[in-house]
């Protein structure tokens, strides 16, 4: 059986990471939530007093950042220098939402992470799993461009801002999806070979139907 490389992209509240979660369920895949990856950096960066323009200390705190996976069911949850993996209420939080774009949008963090993130494909398959299911912005151009299928998801905006107010907490999307979308490196965009669908009327098991015919064709 062919080992599976699926990538999700798609910007904030597109409801990327409940669909991948059930991906991962039904087809036995590795779910890796990426945008966990800039928060957890993020997070660190702040802990340690660094801000996104001080360059040169980010540079050498990002040399000596340890970043370890640690395997839970079919996630895998990221941890920093020996800490134990950050949870939700760290790194869903206000101000993380506030800050994580412009560290995101650093060619020196992005190169970090994208090391970290390719290194998940091994972890996958040495975990016994069926295949990676991959979700973030730059999943399908950069990531895993040899993923084998790649969906973009888009909703519109009152949709997603419903859904984020459901979760609770103040996430400003639609400035976060301008930061994401216009920086130079890896911006937020479907990759020339993605699927784009649009769910602000869809069921999450309709979307992952969808999907689902679309990895089986
Ligand atoms: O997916 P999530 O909303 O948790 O992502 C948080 C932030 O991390 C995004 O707004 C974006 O700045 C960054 N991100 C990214 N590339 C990814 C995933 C997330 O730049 N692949």
């Amino acid at each position: 059986k062919a080992f599976k490389v699926i990538a999700i992209d798609g910007g904030a509240a597109s409801g990327k990471s409940s669909t991948s979660k059930r991906l991962a369920e039904e087809l036995n895949l590795l779910h890796v939530d990426t945008g966990a990856h800039y928060r957890a950096v993020a997070y660190a960066c702040q802990q340690a007093g660094i801000a996104p323009t001080d360059a040169i200390s980010l540079k050498h705190f990002l040399s000596q950042l340890v970043l370890r996976s640690h395997v839970v069911g079919r996630e895998s949850y990221i941890s920093f220098n020996d800490q134990p993996p950050p949870g939700p209420e760290l790194l869903r939080s206000e101000n993380i939402n506030r800050c994580v774009s412009p560290y995101a949008a650093l060619p020196v963090v992005r190169e970090t992470v994208k090391a970290y993130q390719r290194g998940q494909v091994d972890i996958a398959k040495r975990s016994g799993f069926d295949g990676i299911v991959m979700d973030g912005r730059d999943i399908g151009t950069v990531i895993l461009p040899e993923a084998e299928v790649k969906v973009f998801l888009v909703a519109d905006t009152s949709t997603r801002e419903k859904r984020r107010v459901h979760e609770g907490g103040v996430d400003a999307i639609a400035d976060r999806d301008k930061t994401d979308s216009s920086r130079s490196v890896a911006p937020l965009r479907p990759a020339e070979d993605a699927v784009v669908i649009d769910n602000s009327d869809l069921s999450l098991e309709e979307v992952v139907d969808k999907i689902l015919q679309i990895i089986r064709a």
